[in-house]
Protein backbone atom coordinates (compact mmCIF):
# COMPACT_ATOMS: atom_id res chain seq x y z
CA UNK A 1 0.00 0.00 0.00
CA UNK A 2 0.52 3.47 -0.41
CA UNK A 3 -0.08 6.78 0.56
CA UNK A 4 -0.07 10.16 -1.17
CA UNK A 5 -1.38 13.67 -0.35
CA UNK A 6 -1.26 16.76 -2.16
CA UNK A 7 -2.17 20.24 -1.50
CA UNK A 8 -5.11 22.51 -3.56
CA UNK A 9 -4.26 26.13 -4.35
CA UNK A 10 -5.65 29.56 -4.49
CA UNK A 11 -4.67 32.39 -7.58
CA UNK A 12 -3.08 35.03 -5.85
CA UNK A 13 -2.71 36.84 -9.05
CA UNK A 14 -3.13 36.24 -12.83
CA UNK A 15 -6.04 33.76 -13.82
CA UNK A 16 -7.43 33.82 -17.20
CA UNK A 17 -4.87 35.87 -18.19
CA UNK A 18 -2.40 33.51 -18.51
CA UNK A 19 -4.33 31.37 -21.10
CA UNK A 20 -2.78 34.32 -23.24
CA UNK A 21 0.57 33.81 -22.15
CA UNK A 22 0.53 35.99 -19.23
CA UNK A 23 1.96 35.27 -16.16
CA UNK A 24 0.21 34.05 -13.33
CA UNK A 25 1.16 32.97 -9.62
CA UNK A 26 -0.86 30.27 -7.77
CA UNK A 27 -0.14 29.36 -4.11
CA UNK A 28 -0.66 25.83 -2.56
CA UNK A 29 -2.75 25.83 0.11
CA UNK A 30 -3.03 23.20 3.22
CA UNK A 31 -5.90 21.61 1.97
CA UNK A 32 -5.48 18.26 0.86
CA UNK A 33 -6.38 15.19 -0.89
CA UNK A 34 -4.90 12.54 0.23
CA UNK A 35 -4.75 9.43 -2.05
CA UNK A 36 -4.79 5.47 -0.77
CA UNK A 37 -3.48 2.75 -3.70
CA UNK A 38 -3.09 -0.94 -3.48
CA UNK A 39 -2.42 -3.14 -6.35
CA UNK A 40 -4.55 -5.74 -7.34
CA UNK A 41 -4.80 -9.06 -8.06
CA UNK A 42 -6.29 -8.18 -11.37
CA UNK A 43 -6.68 -5.49 -13.80
CA UNK A 44 -9.13 -4.08 -12.22
CA UNK A 45 -9.40 -0.25 -10.58
CA UNK A 46 -11.86 0.25 -7.39
CA UNK A 47 -12.17 3.99 -6.76
CA UNK A 48 -13.75 4.50 -3.40
CA UNK A 49 -14.17 8.69 -2.10
CA UNK A 50 -16.63 9.04 0.38
CA UNK A 51 -16.14 12.88 0.97
CA UNK A 52 -15.52 13.97 -1.89
CA UNK A 53 -18.73 15.19 -2.45
CA UNK A 54 -21.69 15.43 0.11
CA UNK A 55 -22.99 11.59 -1.26
CA UNK A 56 -19.61 10.36 -1.66
CA UNK A 57 -19.04 7.01 -4.25
CA UNK A 58 -17.66 3.94 -4.79
CA UNK A 59 -17.18 2.06 -7.97
CA UNK A 60 -15.43 -1.17 -9.08
CA UNK A 61 -14.60 -1.41 -13.31
CA UNK A 62 -12.34 -2.00 -15.92
CA UNK A 63 -10.93 1.10 -15.89
CA UNK A 64 -9.80 3.45 -18.62
CA UNK A 65 -10.13 0.62 -21.56
CA UNK A 66 -14.07 -0.93 -20.02
CA UNK A 67 -15.36 2.46 -19.70
CA UNK A 68 -17.66 3.08 -17.00
CA UNK A 69 -19.99 0.88 -16.28
CA UNK A 70 -23.76 1.95 -16.24
CA UNK A 71 -23.75 2.71 -12.54
CA UNK A 72 -25.42 4.64 -10.28
CA UNK A 73 -23.07 7.74 -10.03
CA UNK A 74 -25.27 10.51 -10.76
CA UNK A 75 -23.02 13.42 -10.33
CA UNK A 76 -21.16 14.97 -12.77
CA UNK A 77 -18.57 16.20 -10.96
CA UNK A 78 -18.32 13.07 -9.40
CA UNK A 79 -18.39 10.81 -12.91
CA UNK A 80 -15.43 13.88 -13.81
CA UNK A 81 -13.28 12.67 -10.72
CA UNK A 82 -13.74 9.38 -12.02
CA UNK A 83 -12.28 10.57 -15.31
CA UNK A 84 -9.24 12.39 -13.32
CA UNK A 85 -8.21 8.96 -11.95
CA UNK A 86 -8.68 6.89 -14.72
CA UNK A 87 -6.21 9.42 -16.70
CA UNK A 88 -4.03 9.36 -13.29
CA UNK A 89 -3.67 5.53 -13.81
CA UNK A 90 -3.32 5.68 -17.57
CA UNK A 91 0.01 7.16 -16.63
CA UNK A 92 1.02 5.38 -14.31
CA UNK A 93 0.64 2.26 -16.43
CA UNK A 94 2.47 4.34 -19.14
CA UNK A 95 5.51 5.24 -17.14
CA UNK A 96 6.02 2.39 -15.25
CA UNK A 97 5.15 0.01 -18.48
CA UNK A 98 2.72 -2.09 -16.08
CA UNK A 99 0.09 -1.64 -18.62
CA UNK A 100 -2.12 -4.82 -16.92
CA UNK A 101 -1.92 -3.49 -13.47
CA UNK A 102 -5.13 -3.14 -11.27
CA UNK A 103 -5.67 -0.98 -7.72
CA UNK A 104 -8.04 -0.33 -5.48
CA UNK A 105 -7.31 3.29 -4.83
CA UNK A 106 -9.10 5.05 -1.61
CA UNK A 107 -9.46 9.19 -1.89
CA UNK A 108 -9.73 11.63 0.94
CA UNK A 109 -10.11 15.22 0.15
CA UNK A 110 -10.80 18.32 2.26
CA UNK A 111 -11.02 20.49 -0.82
CA UNK A 112 -14.31 21.17 -2.16
CA UNK A 113 -14.66 19.80 -5.89
CA UNK A 114 -15.08 22.22 -8.85
CA UNK A 115 -14.44 25.41 -6.87
CA UNK A 116 -11.49 27.07 -8.39
CA UNK A 117 -9.38 25.54 -5.59
CA UNK A 118 -7.25 22.46 -7.85
CA UNK A 119 -9.03 19.60 -6.33
CA UNK A 120 -8.91 17.64 -9.59
CA UNK A 121 -4.92 18.79 -9.90
CA UNK A 122 -4.33 17.49 -5.69
CA UNK A 123 -5.87 14.39 -6.38
CA UNK A 124 -4.39 13.49 -9.90
CA UNK A 125 -0.97 14.48 -8.14
CA UNK A 126 -1.96 12.30 -5.32
CA UNK A 127 -2.70 9.39 -7.04
CA UNK A 128 -0.01 9.36 -10.14
CA UNK A 129 2.48 9.59 -6.95
CA UNK A 130 1.18 6.54 -4.96
CA UNK A 131 0.22 4.76 -7.74
CA UNK A 132 3.94 4.75 -8.79
CA UNK A 133 5.42 4.35 -5.29
CA UNK A 134 3.74 1.31 -5.04
CA UNK A 135 4.80 -0.20 -8.14
CA UNK A 136 8.46 0.40 -6.51
CA UNK A 137 9.15 4.01 -8.78
CA UNK A 138 9.07 7.66 -7.58
CA UNK A 139 9.12 10.06 -10.04
CA UNK A 140 11.27 13.05 -9.51
CA UNK A 141 8.54 16.71 -8.91
CA UNK A 142 9.16 17.91 -12.23
CA UNK A 143 7.76 14.67 -13.73
CA UNK A 144 5.31 14.10 -11.27
CA UNK A 145 3.98 17.69 -11.90
CA UNK A 146 4.11 16.74 -15.82
CA UNK A 147 2.62 13.68 -16.05
CA UNK A 148 -0.09 15.39 -13.67
CA UNK A 149 -0.32 18.09 -16.21
CA UNK A 150 -0.81 15.65 -19.30
CA UNK A 151 -3.54 13.92 -17.16
CA UNK A 152 -5.56 17.00 -16.79
CA UNK A 153 -4.69 17.99 -20.25
CA UNK A 154 -6.42 15.17 -21.67
CA UNK A 155 -9.37 14.73 -19.45
CA UNK A 156 -9.90 18.73 -20.12
CA UNK A 157 -9.42 18.26 -23.64
CA UNK A 158 -6.91 20.50 -24.49
CA UNK A 159 -8.03 23.24 -21.73
CA UNK A 160 -5.49 23.30 -19.12
CA UNK A 161 -2.28 25.14 -17.94
CA UNK A 162 -0.11 23.64 -15.77
CA UNK A 163 -0.04 26.12 -13.09
CA UNK A 164 -2.41 23.74 -10.72
CA UNK A 165 -0.33 20.50 -11.22
CA UNK A 166 2.79 22.39 -10.58
CA UNK A 167 2.21 24.02 -7.57
CA UNK A 168 0.27 21.14 -6.30
CA UNK A 169 3.18 18.79 -7.26
CA UNK A 170 5.84 21.49 -5.46
CA UNK A 171 4.07 23.38 -3.17
CA UNK A 172 4.65 26.90 -1.94
CA UNK A 173 3.95 29.93 -4.20
CA UNK A 174 4.70 29.09 -8.16
CA UNK A 175 5.15 31.74 -11.27
CA UNK A 176 4.18 29.86 -14.86
CA UNK A 177 4.29 31.63 -17.97
CA UNK A 178 3.34 29.00 -20.91
CA UNK A 179 5.46 26.03 -20.04
CA UNK A 180 7.97 27.61 -17.59
CA UNK A 181 7.25 27.08 -14.09
CA UNK A 182 8.81 28.47 -11.34
CA UNK A 183 9.12 28.14 -7.22
CA UNK A 184 8.88 31.71 -5.88
CA UNK A 185 9.78 33.56 -2.49
CA UNK A 186 7.04 34.22 -0.28
CA UNK A 187 6.52 35.15 2.71
CA UNK A 188 3.68 33.41 5.22
CA UNK A 189 0.25 34.15 3.69
CA UNK A 190 -2.89 34.78 6.17
CA UNK A 191 -5.44 33.21 3.62
CA UNK A 192 -8.74 33.08 4.10
CA UNK A 193 -11.28 31.44 1.86
CA UNK A 194 -14.77 31.64 1.29
CA UNK A 195 -16.88 29.28 -1.04
CA UNK A 196 -20.53 29.83 -2.09
CA UNK A 197 -21.12 26.01 -2.43
CA UNK A 198 -21.08 26.36 -6.33
CA UNK A 199 -19.05 25.96 -8.91
CA UNK A 200 -18.09 28.14 -12.58
CA UNK A 201 -18.04 26.50 -15.70
CA UNK A 202 -14.70 26.99 -16.50
CA UNK A 203 -14.96 26.46 -20.46
CA UNK A 204 -17.66 28.91 -20.67
CA UNK A 205 -15.90 31.41 -19.03
CA UNK A 206 -12.45 30.50 -20.69
CA UNK A 207 -15.01 31.28 -23.69
CA UNK A 208 -16.59 34.74 -22.55
CA UNK A 209 -13.04 36.11 -22.05
CA UNK A 210 -11.24 34.76 -25.55
CA UNK A 211 -14.55 36.65 -27.17
CA UNK A 212 -14.39 40.17 -25.44
CA UNK A 213 -10.59 40.35 -26.15
CA UNK A 214 -11.22 39.64 -29.82
CA UNK A 215 -14.06 42.28 -29.65
CA UNK A 216 -12.68 45.02 -28.20
CA UNK A 217 -8.93 46.46 -27.58
CA UNK A 218 -9.71 48.07 -24.24
CA UNK A 219 -10.39 43.95 -23.27
CA UNK A 220 -7.24 42.62 -24.58
CA UNK A 221 -5.08 45.53 -22.59
CA UNK A 222 -7.01 44.64 -19.59
CA UNK A 223 -5.69 40.91 -20.25
CA UNK A 224 -2.26 42.64 -20.76
CA UNK A 225 -2.63 44.54 -17.31
CA UNK A 226 -3.18 41.81 -15.42
CA UNK A 227 -0.12 40.72 -16.58
CA UNK A 228 1.53 44.15 -15.62
CA UNK A 229 -0.01 43.76 -12.10
CA UNK A 230 1.06 39.86 -12.13
CA UNK A 231 4.69 41.47 -12.30
CA UNK A 232 3.99 44.16 -9.57
CA UNK A 233 2.95 41.56 -7.46
CA UNK A 234 6.06 39.09 -8.01
CA UNK A 235 8.02 42.05 -6.48
CA UNK A 236 5.91 42.21 -3.87
CA UNK A 237 6.05 38.98 -2.70
CA UNK A 238 9.51 39.13 -2.80
CA UNK A 239 9.92 42.01 -0.59
CA UNK A 240 7.19 39.99 1.95
CA UNK A 241 4.65 43.18 1.69
CA UNK A 242 1.85 41.68 2.08
CA UNK A 243 0.15 44.91 2.33
CA UNK A 244 1.05 45.75 -1.04
CA UNK A 245 0.13 41.93 -2.18
CA UNK A 246 -3.46 42.71 -0.74
CA UNK A 247 -3.77 46.05 -2.92
CA UNK A 248 -2.58 44.19 -5.94
CA UNK A 249 -4.98 41.05 -4.84
CA UNK A 250 -7.80 43.66 -5.24
CA UNK A 251 -6.62 45.27 -8.21
CA UNK A 252 -6.84 42.25 -9.71
CA UNK A 253 -10.42 40.95 -8.88
CA UNK A 254 -11.62 44.45 -10.42
CA UNK A 255 -9.96 43.93 -13.69
CA UNK A 256 -11.59 39.99 -13.11
CA UNK A 257 -14.80 41.90 -12.47
CA UNK A 258 -14.30 44.12 -15.91
CA UNK A 259 -13.40 40.71 -18.06
CA UNK A 260 -17.09 39.41 -16.84
CA UNK A 261 -15.86 36.41 -14.91
CA UNK A 262 -17.22 37.17 -11.40
CA UNK A 263 -20.76 36.98 -9.77
CA UNK A 264 -22.74 38.47 -7.61
CA UNK A 265 -22.01 36.01 -4.53
CA UNK A 266 -18.45 36.31 -5.44
CA UNK A 267 -18.41 39.93 -5.31
CA UNK A 268 -20.60 39.96 -1.56
CA UNK A 269 -18.14 37.59 -0.09
CA UNK A 270 -15.13 39.95 -1.89
CA UNK A 271 -17.10 43.04 0.14
CA UNK A 272 -17.37 40.97 3.39
CA UNK A 273 -14.10 40.10 3.35
CA UNK A 274 -12.43 43.85 2.93
CA UNK A 275 -15.20 45.26 4.67
CA UNK A 276 -13.92 42.81 7.72
CA UNK A 277 -10.54 44.67 7.33
CA UNK A 278 -9.17 42.34 5.17
CA UNK A 279 -5.68 43.32 3.51
CA UNK A 280 -7.23 41.80 -0.23
CA UNK A 281 -9.72 39.88 -1.76
CA UNK A 282 -10.43 38.41 -5.45
CA UNK A 283 -12.20 35.63 -6.79
CA UNK A 284 -9.92 32.35 -7.35
CA UNK A 285 -9.88 30.11 -10.41
CA UNK A 286 -12.30 30.58 -13.42
CA UNK A 287 -15.00 32.88 -11.51
CA UNK A 288 -18.87 32.27 -12.45
CA UNK A 289 -19.17 31.24 -8.56
CA UNK A 290 -17.09 28.81 -6.56
CA UNK A 291 -14.79 30.57 -3.87
CA UNK A 292 -12.76 33.60 -3.10
CA UNK A 293 -9.31 34.31 -1.43
CA UNK A 294 -8.81 37.16 1.28
CA UNK A 295 -5.76 37.68 2.95
CA UNK A 296 -5.94 38.35 6.63
CA UNK A 297 -3.74 37.74 9.64
CA UNK A 298 -6.45 38.42 11.97
CA UNK A 299 -10.20 36.32 12.70
CA UNK A 300 -12.21 39.15 11.57
CA UNK A 301 -12.50 37.99 7.59
CA UNK A 302 -13.15 34.19 8.21
CA UNK A 303 -15.64 35.44 10.78
CA UNK A 304 -17.55 37.67 8.62
CA UNK A 305 -17.78 35.33 6.05
CA UNK A 306 -19.21 32.64 8.14
CA UNK A 307 -22.24 35.22 8.66
CA UNK A 308 -22.19 36.31 5.23
CA UNK A 309 -25.29 35.23 3.30
CA UNK A 310 -24.79 32.91 0.37
CA UNK A 311 -21.02 32.15 2.05
CA UNK A 312 -21.85 28.43 2.59
CA UNK A 313 -18.28 27.82 4.08
CA UNK A 314 -15.39 29.92 5.38
CA UNK A 315 -11.93 29.08 6.51
CA UNK A 316 -8.21 29.86 7.01
CA UNK A 317 -5.67 28.25 4.72
CA UNK A 318 -1.87 28.46 5.43
CA UNK A 319 0.34 28.38 2.52
CA UNK A 320 1.34 25.11 1.90
CA UNK A 321 5.49 24.73 1.80
CA UNK A 322 5.90 21.32 0.90
CA UNK A 323 3.86 19.67 -2.27
CA UNK A 324 3.60 16.36 -2.41
CA UNK A 325 3.95 14.22 0.62
CA UNK A 326 4.68 10.55 0.82
CA UNK A 327 3.15 9.31 3.82
CA UNK A 328 3.22 5.39 3.70
O1 LIG B 1 -10.95 27.18 -11.84
P1 LIG B 1 -9.55 26.67 -11.94
O2 LIG B 1 -8.86 26.58 -10.65
O3 LIG B 1 -9.45 25.42 -12.77
O4 LIG B 1 -8.72 27.78 -12.73
C1 LIG B 1 -8.97 28.14 -14.05
C2 LIG B 1 -7.92 29.12 -14.43
C3 LIG B 1 -8.04 29.71 -15.82
O5 LIG B 1 -6.96 30.62 -15.96
C4 LIG B 1 -9.35 30.47 -15.97
C5 LIG B 1 -7.98 28.66 -16.91
C6 LIG B 1 -6.64 27.98 -17.02
O6 LIG B 1 -6.62 26.83 -17.51
O7 LIG B 1 -5.61 28.58 -16.68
Amino acid sequence: MAVSSAPGKVYLFGEHAVVYGEPAVPCAIERRATVTVERRDDDALRVQADDLSLDGFTVEYGGPRDGHPDIDVPQPLIRAAMGYVDGAIEQVRDVTGESDVGFDVTIESEIPLGAGLGSSAAVVVAAIDAATRELGLTLETEELADRAFQTEYAVQEGQASRADTFCSATGGAVRVEGDDCRSLEAPSLPFVIGFDGGAGETGELVAGVRSLREEYDFAAQTVETVGDLVREGEAALEAGDIEEVGRLMNFNHGLLSALGVSARSLETMVWAARDAGALGAKLTGAGGGGCIVALDPTPEAETALRFTPGCEDAFRAELAEEGVKRLE
